[in-house]
């Protein structure tokens, strides 16, 4: 599924909840999760130009949608305009819903060498390549940025969304930190809020939505069209279908049950050893485990046990021996 800027720009109206990009977490296998838990609209983890280009293997496994993959958005990261533009046309041709440039990364070894945050550090050169990119493809191009680099003197975002949209991005994804803070400290959503009304393309909120009630509340006070959340679907994806059913219809969900919980750890450890075999995809998936046995009874003993087990056999039926303790 590939938007238009038009169709884009209709589907984001409608206050999707979107799954953020997030490296070695929003592979195929958690969109997938993600959007049977009531996720919108989803984006790949970044995809490095050099290594897209070159054809390398991890690359061409982010760039691989598949047919009930949709809609995502495949996001590209690098330092070269050139390369970038070149990169989107490739990526183009997965056909995502859209092409995303990140110009967020925080990392050091990113943003120190000129891609991610690092084209914060020069707003010009950012909104040249941004216009190079949107030319290069047919798709819509997104940008990905945060408020600025580091004092809240230097917020370079109000003007920069105005200079981006004069460029042809069709929407901006807006993460309401300064990359010098990285990922700590409250992000702050009065900058959204400053940016979406400086121009007429959709912005979308990201920064600390853990909760449906966040994500209300950040769409409510910013006026942005669509909100993101990143760390808060790692350990609770079920954060999409709770913030759809209180965007929609008012209602707050309740949590999700003990079974639904250890149903959880099945699908993703089954479906994640069925895409990289054991032991990998066991492991990969252990990091989501903690947060979604949160709060049931014997949690800590239980995710102990499934961090010493590499099998998804052996996993599967200490989730059963739980399920019977909790039933008896
Ligand atoms: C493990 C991890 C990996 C990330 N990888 C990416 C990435 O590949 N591209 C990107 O634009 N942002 C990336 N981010 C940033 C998130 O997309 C998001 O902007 C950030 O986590 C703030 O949102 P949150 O408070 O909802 O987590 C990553 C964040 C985390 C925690």
């Amino acid at each position: 599924m590939t938007f238009t800027r038009e169709s884009l720009h209709a589907y984001l109206a409608g206050r999707p909840v979107i799954l953020a990009p997030m490296e070695d977490v929003s592979d195929a296998v958690f969109r997938r999760l993600c959007r049977e838990e009531g996720a919108d609209l989803c984006v790949t983890e970044f995809v490095n130009v050099e290594g897209l280009l070159r054809g390398c293997r991890s690359a061409a496994r982010k760039l691989s949608l598949g047919a009930d993959d949709a809609p995502t958005a495949i996001q590209i990261y690098g330092s070269n305009p050139e390369r970038l533009a070149e990169a989107a046309r490739v990526a183009e041709a997965a056909r995502p819903a859209f092409v995303d440039v990140n110009c967020g990364c925080w990392v050091p070894k990113i943003a120190g060498r000129g891609a991610g945050a690092g084209w914060l550090r020069d707003p010009a050169a950012m909104v040249a390549m941004a216009r190079m990119v949107v030319e290069s493809v047919s798709l819509p191009v997104t940008v990905k940025t945060r408020i600025g680099l580091g004092p809240e003197s230097h917020m370079p975002i109000v003007d920069l969304a105005r200079r981006l949209e004069d460029a042809g991005v069709a929407a901006i994804t807006l993460h309401c930190r300064t990359a010098a803070m990285g990922h700590s400290g409250a992000a702050d959503w009065a900058w959204a809020a400053r940016a979406r009304a400086a121009v007429s393309i959709p912005v979308v909120v990201n920064g600390d939505v853990k909760t449906a009630d966040d994500a209300a509340r950040a769409l409510a006070e910013t006026g942005c069209e669509a909100v993101m959340v990143g760390r808060a679907a790692i350990d609770h994806p079920w954060v999409f279908r709770e913030a759809r059913a209180l965007l929609d219809h008012g209602v707050r969900l309740a949590p999700p049950t003990a079974d639904e919980r250890l149903e959880l750890c099945r699908r993703h450890l089954r479906a994640n050893v069925a895409e990289r075999t054991e032991p990998f995809g066991v492991r990969v998936t252990r990091r989501h485990l903690t947060g979604y046995l949160k709060g049931l009874p014997g949690a800590a003993a239980l995710r102990k046990e499934l961090l010493f087990c590499d099998t998804l056999a052996g996993c599967l039926e200490i989730l059963d021996r739980a399920a019977a303790r909790l039933a008896a």
